[in-house]
């Protein structure tokens, strides 16, 4: 069984589809990065897998080892200390011996020497740690992560991979939305492209395009695009 299978997804905002039927699955230790412009879709669909909002139509096959949703904005209390944040999410989750998952997380997302310190002292990378913490807390198979790098320096973005990458060589399949070329030709093994809803690429970096991806992935998103223009 994969961790995660959603079958023609289907979310519509008022009048405006805004993921339109979307099928893919993922397998154990996978990295999938989705791609696609401002507006394209990217977190209603993360948010969809992730079981925070409901598609209008379509099926979700979540596997037993649950999921992890770790969203843009990071969802932590300032006030608390990072052991207080993950001790409360684990709490949320039901998670079997607390103390021990708190401390085994703060391990996994490289914390554990600060684990006493009050998030809202944290910078923008530790805070980003303690939220993807959050996110791993109940030990899930998938993890989804909505423009995990978008505030990081280039330092705390390798360290993002470096973690990101020891999950999934553990076998934590990765789910992730970007707008960095170079972190997509990177770090991914297959990419989805997104657009207007759309599902337009599911495969890997390599056979998106001929040598420039970042060419290549705007030459997929023009070709379909009602006013894209005509080429001989
Ligand atoms: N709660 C909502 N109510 C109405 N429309 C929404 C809602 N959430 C998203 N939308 C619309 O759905 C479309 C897709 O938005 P979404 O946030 O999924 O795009 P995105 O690909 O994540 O974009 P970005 O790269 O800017 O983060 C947009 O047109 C957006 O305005
Ligand atoms: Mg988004």
């Amino acid at each position: 069984m994969q961790p995660l299978a959603a079958e023609a997804l289907h979310k519509r905002f008022g009048d405006r589809e805004v993921v339109r039927e979307v099928t893919f699955a993922i397998d154990p230790g996978e990295v999938v990065a989705l791609v696609g412009p401002n507006g394209a879709g990217k977190t209603t669909m993360l948010s969809m897998l992730a079981g925070v909002l409901r598609p209008d139509s379509g099926r979700l096959t979540v596997g037993p080892g649950g999921l992890g949703w770790v969203p843009q904005r990071a969802a932590v209390y300032p006030k608390l200390t990072i052991r207080e944040n993950l001790n409360l999410f684990a709490r949320m989750e039901r998670v079997k011996d607390r103390p021990q998952a708190v401390e085994r997380t703060a391990d996994r997302v490289g914390l554990a020497d600060r684990l006493d310190d009050r998030v809202g002292q944290l910078s923008g990378g530790m805070r980003q740690r303690v939220s993807i913490g959050i996110g791993l807390i109940a030990e899930p198979e998938v993890l989804l992560l909505d423009e995990p790098s978008a505030a990081l320096d280039p330092l705390q973005r390798t360290r993002l991979w470096d973690l990101l990458n020891g999950l999934a060589a553990q076998g934590v399949a990765i789910v992730y939305s970007s707008h960095l070329e170079a972190e997509v030709e990177n770090h991914a093994d297959r990419v989805v492209v997104l657009d207007s809803g759309a599902m337009l690429y599911n495969g890997p970096p390599s056979e998106l395009g001929e040598g420039d991806f970042e060419a290549a992935f705007i030459e997929i998103l023009l070709a379909n695009r009602d006013d894209a223009p005509v080429v001989d």
